[in-house]
């Protein structure tokens, strides 16, 4: 990358937003690398420069505009946090995750499909439907529409073996994604200052969750295979708690998938100490290698409380989940929604529905599964050639992300920074640790926009490790 090329065009481009009004758009990232004669990276590092310069501002999908330049006074708010007083240290800021994409940019750190992964046709056409339906215009239950309930509860029924008592459509609640159910669950099931049970690691949005809702997070280790159930054991054991949340299958981030056994052993355990076993089944249409099989399917004593997202698979834009519940925890939980949100959006409802019940849904997971394979398996060896450093230990089976450790006294701090500078996102892996992360690790997803960009990204990787150590 070339210092001076990009200040070249950082001082050619202030000059161009001097004389243009706020909002102007500025030309596309192709037509800067014509106009300026520089690479992709010099025109992405001398855009970042100009937006951290607060002089333009990318909004993702759109474009990059030139920003309004505010020269009235300073603002004063520092009596703001007079008033609030220290802030709930646990939550932190916004997710890493999170972070909008430079136009151009390798973006290896989201954690939601790019839409060329999503069933656009679907969704578009289930959307006009919605829109001319009667839920348009009615409220919803606060379970969900009956109709969509019954659609979660068969589709966890086809996991349930003989014997088991399939969950029927008044155990569902329906949300608006799974991200405030689990911030629902903790707060009805564990309750402010009691022990939660986590896998560690795990879903950083499960962490942040936690932590509003003050319950008091106890790390449980989980490896490949999941969690020594016998160290589960000795942790309900010593705090007395009694719930326990974990992603049985493609965990977020190691893309860990529990064993028959482990499955087994795991829910004796949990039965043992009268205790919950909440099941984030966020990755359920994302099998690659495998099937998902539910733990839920196993439990008709209301042991296992189970959460199945759809957001991710159909658009995140239909912000549409699902908690199976049995018995008074259902109640609970259905009275926690009802104060925080009171019923979803019968719209989104009615779309969702109408995209998972029309046979192009089942055709679009079909088709999804060797793209995603392909994704995932470009990642794993562009790394393996060009950033040997970042150790993939386990091969997920599905999901969406590759877990990478890294070498003991990687800066992470810098390494994101550095990438970031060279155009590629990755995420830290601190965030998805609960208490201390045990080494340096991050955390690369394969369903993001550009998949041939993959070795390029790899080698910035690579070329930032090494100048690392
Ligand atoms: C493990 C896990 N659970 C839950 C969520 C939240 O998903 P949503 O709120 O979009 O349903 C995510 C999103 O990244 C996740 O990775």
């Amino acid at each position: 990358m070339d210092n001076d090329s990009s200040f070249r065009i950082v001082a050619a481009l202030r000059e161009w937003i001097a004389g243009r009004a706020p909002g102007a758009r500025l030309p596309t990232s192709r037509m800067l690398v014509a106009e300026y004669g520089a690479s992709p990276v010099t025109v992405q590092k001398a855009l970042r420069t100009l937006a951290a310069q607060g002089l333009i501002e990318t909004r993702p999908g759109a474009g990059t505009f030139v920003r309004a330049v505010h020269t009235a006074r300073p603002l004063d708010f520092s009596w703001q946090t007079a008033a609030m007083r220290s802030p709930n240290s646990h939550l932190g800021g916004l997710s890493p995750a999170l972070r909008a994409a430079a136009q151009g940019s390798i973006a290896l750190h989201s954690g939601y499909p790019d839409r060329e992964l999503l069933p656009e046709r679907l969704v578009r056409s289930a959307l006009a439907r919605a829109a001319r339906s009667e839920a348009a215009l009615t409220r919803s239950p606060v379970a969900g529409l009956p109709e969509l309930q019954s659609w979660f509860a068969q589709e966890l029924g086809s996991a349930t073996p003989v014997g088991v008592t399939p969950p029927l459509s008044s155990d569902v609640i329906v949300l608006p994604g799974s991200q405030s159910g689990l911030a629902t669950i903790f707060r009805a099931l564990v309750t402010a200052g009691a022990p939660l049970l986590m896998e560690s690691p795990t879903y950083w949005g499960a962490i942040q969750a936690a932590a509003q809702a003050g319950v008091d997070v106890v790390p449980v280790p989980s490896g490949p295979e999941g969690p020594d159930p016998d160290e589960l054991a000795r942790a309900f054991q010593e705090t007395g708690s009694r719930v326990f949340y974990a992603q049985p299958t493609y965990a977020n981030p190691t893309g860990a998938q529990w064993s028959e056994s482990t499955t087994t052993q795991i829910l004796d355990v949990v039965r043992a100490h009268g205790a919950f076993l909440v099941e984030d089944d966020w990755a359920h249409d994302f099998g690659i290698d495998t099937d998902p099989h539910p733990v839920a399917g196993r439990d008709d004593a209301g042991h296992v409380v189970y959460v199945r997202s759809l957001t991710k698979s159909v658009s995140p834009s239909l912000r549409v989940a699902a908690i199976i519940a049995r018995g008074p925890a259902k109640e609970r939980i259905l009275a926690d929604r009802s104060a925080e949100s009171m019923y979803v959006s019968g719209l989104l409802q009615a779309a969702v529905l109408d995209v998972v019940t029309q046979p192009g849904w089942q055709t679009h997971l079909r088709n999804l599964l060797p793209q995603l394979r392909a994704r995932r398996d470009l990642l794993l060896t562009s790394l393996r050639e060009h950033a040997p450093d970042a150790h993939i230990t386990t091969v997920p089976a599905g999901g969406l992300n590759l877990w990478a450790r890294l070498p003991d006294g990687t800066n992470l701090e810098r390494l994101v920074a550095d990438c970031e500078a060279a155009g590629v996102l990755i995420a830290a892996g601190s965030s998805w640790f609960p208490a201390e992360a045990t080494g340096p690790f991050i955390r690369l997803n394969y369903s993001g926009p550009n998949p041939g960009a993959f070795p390029d990204g790899a080698r910035i990787i690579g070329q930032a490790l090494l100048s690392n150590r």
